[in-house]
């Protein structure tokens, strides 16, 4: 849709989640006309669901160097070594900026941060806060701060595209408002630096620990843009989400790699601890590992899920130490303190996205990507526990830098050629692309199941180009709206991910496929990197 209203700005940043934010803060500090756009209110994304905490090397003996080989561990071979030092050495100042922006990390009597410890680290090295709302303390400080420093945001945003000028440069984004009163419907925000921080995508799957506005939108927009996108194959699973059963949809209350941390322990059906043995960390082995340990003991014992025991920690130290978790679980009917909780993998976190460099700077010129839509080859094939945080401050913080030192001026936006993911699906299609993706593309793949899930994802895009209704009349052609656009969204980004799933046949980080079970260093230790032509849909 043509745009119905334009402002002007140095730089748009999309999304307000860590990274989103801390780009925001740090551009107007340095004088740069900062727009902030949000797809609902600045704090509904994933940041304000973060439980664990941020992983730095502040603790006494801790050092950037062992941080990094805990992170090139997990990665398994694929991440950029020289993207992790800088994560892991900017990190430490990075937080205690973060700090100096309001955020109250829990700390000893003495004022020391306190640490603990998550899967695949080495030693103590999360900072938390609220126990296990840390997640939340960031995105309060940030929106805190955000307001005092009036640092101008549109809400209920939806950016739809990239503008480009003549010569393929970012000009500014399209976006829809709602209920914003001035800014109201289509319109444009103009700027020569659009920065992405979008968020993920786990509501491509059924069941998730995404937030329900995590469609994808950055990594479909940079796709329509022609810009690089690495890695989709790469999504994390967490091992240990509140099971509520089987046809459980939406979001999931997650259960923290703290609470493991902190002493719990992962018992199967029959009460036997089964990690044990399977890794030298045993419950606290990188996080795909405990993912596959979990699902081929349900394999075993043909159950739906594994159980969490943290009964010894005692009334006390769930109340202090995991209130969030603990108020879950009961809202939900399980109590921590008196049985052992069920679990069960979920969709977690994108550790692929849009590809950048070390200054997040996509492959279109004046669009950056940072946070969990980016890929700066920090996470590799698989992320390191509370290394998301991190890399949302250190590369946003990077990313405002580099713009403040290039002060381009915007060009004109041209017309793009064609819109290049219409037609636009109906919401109704979302649970079809969902279950479609959990069947073929979730925790463990084969050639079989991926085939699969391509072509039914081939078949509800076709139905919706041909505007055909669908059989079950899901997959129509819908009206421009959120939900058509987000459904969109997701159909892209779940066929290019299949698509990548099906070309990496090999078993890497969180990449599993049944029937390629070994890691295959000689053809695989390398990216799948995918860049959509123009007319594609
Ligand atoms: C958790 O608290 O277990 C999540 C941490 C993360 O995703 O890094």
């Amino acid at each position: 849709p043509a745009p119905g209203w334009s402002i002007d700005a140095d730089v748009v940043v999309v999304g307000s989640g860590v990274a989103g934010l801390t780009a925001a803060l740090r551009c107007t500090a340095a004088g740069l006309r900062t727009v902030v756009v949000t797809k609902a209110r600045l704090d509904d994304g994933s940041t304000r669901w973060a439980q664990g905490g941020i992983a730095a090397a502040l603790g006494e003996g801790d050092t950037p160097g062992q941080h990094l080989d805990d992170t090139l561990v997990a990665g398994a071979g694929l991440c950029d070594e020289e993207a992790v030092r800088i994560l892991v050495t900017e990190g430490p100042d990075a937080v205690r900026r973060l700090i100096a922006t309001g955020a109250r990390f829990d700390t000893d009597a003495a004022g020391t941060i306190e640490l603990t410890r998550e899967g695949g680290h080495h030693r103590r090295r999360i900072a938390h806060a609220g126990g296990d709302a840390t997640g939340a303390e960031i995105s309060r400080a940030l929106v805190d701060a955000v307001r005092e420093r009036a640092v101008r945001t549109i809400e209920n945003a939806l950016v739809l595209d990239l503008l480009t000028d003549a010569e393929g440069r970012t000009a500014g984004v399209t976006l829809h408002v709602m209920g914003e009163g001035q800014h109201d419907g289509v319109g444009a925000v103009h700027a020569p630096a659009v920065v992405l921080a979008t968020g993920g995508m786990g509501q491509v799957f059924s069941a998730t620990t995404n937030p329900a506005v995590s469609t994808g939108d950055g990594v479909a927009l940079a796709l329509r843009a022609g810009a690089e996108v690495s890695d989709l194959e790469f999504v994390q699973f967490h091992p240990t989400v509140l099971f509520l059963g089987q046809d459980a949809e939406g979001q999931q209350p997650l259960v923290s790699e703290a609470v493991r941390g902190e002493g719990a322990h992962l018992v199967d059906a029959d009460g036997v601890r089964f990690m044990v043995g399977q890794h030298e960390l045993a419950e606290l082995a990188p996080r795909d590992i405990v993912a596959k340990g979990i699902m081929r003991r349900m394999r075993e014992q043909g159950t739906t899920h594994m159980y969490l025991d943290a009964r010894h920690f005692g009334a006390e130290m769930w109340e202090s130490r995991f209130p969030t978790i603990l108020a879950a679980c009961r809202a939900h009917g399980f109590d921590p303190v008196t049985e052992p909780i069920p679990v069960a993998p979920a969709a977690h976190y994108a550790s692929g996205g849009v590809r950048t460099d070390r200054y997040g700077r996509t492959t279109v010129p004046g669009l950056y990507a940072c946070g969990e839509v980016a890929c700066t080859g920090v996470h590799g094939a698989n992320r390191l526990a509370s290394n998301s945080l991190l890399e949302g401050l250190v590369f946003a913080e990077r990313i405002a830098d580099d713009i403040a030192a290039r002060r381009t001026t915007a060009g004109t936006p041209v017309p793009h050629p064609a819109p290049r993911v219409l037609p636009l699906l109906d919401p109704a299609a979302r649970g079809r692309v969902q279950h479609v993706m959990t069947q073929g593309a979730g925790v463990l793949r084969s050639a079989a199941s991926l085939a699969e899930a391509a072509e039914q994802l081939d078949a509800i895009h076709r139905e919706a180009t041909d505007g055909e209704p669908a059989p079950n009349g899901t997959a129509k052609a819908a009206e421009p709206g959120v939900e058509s656009w987000e459904t969109t969204n997701l159909l892209c980004v779940a066929r290019v991910l299949v698509a990548a799933a099906r070309r990496r046949e090999e078993t890497r980080g969180c990449h599993w496929r049944e029937d390629h079970p070994d890691r295959d260093d000689a053809a695989w230790r390398r990216h799948l990197v995918v860049r959509l032509s123009p007319d594609r849909t």
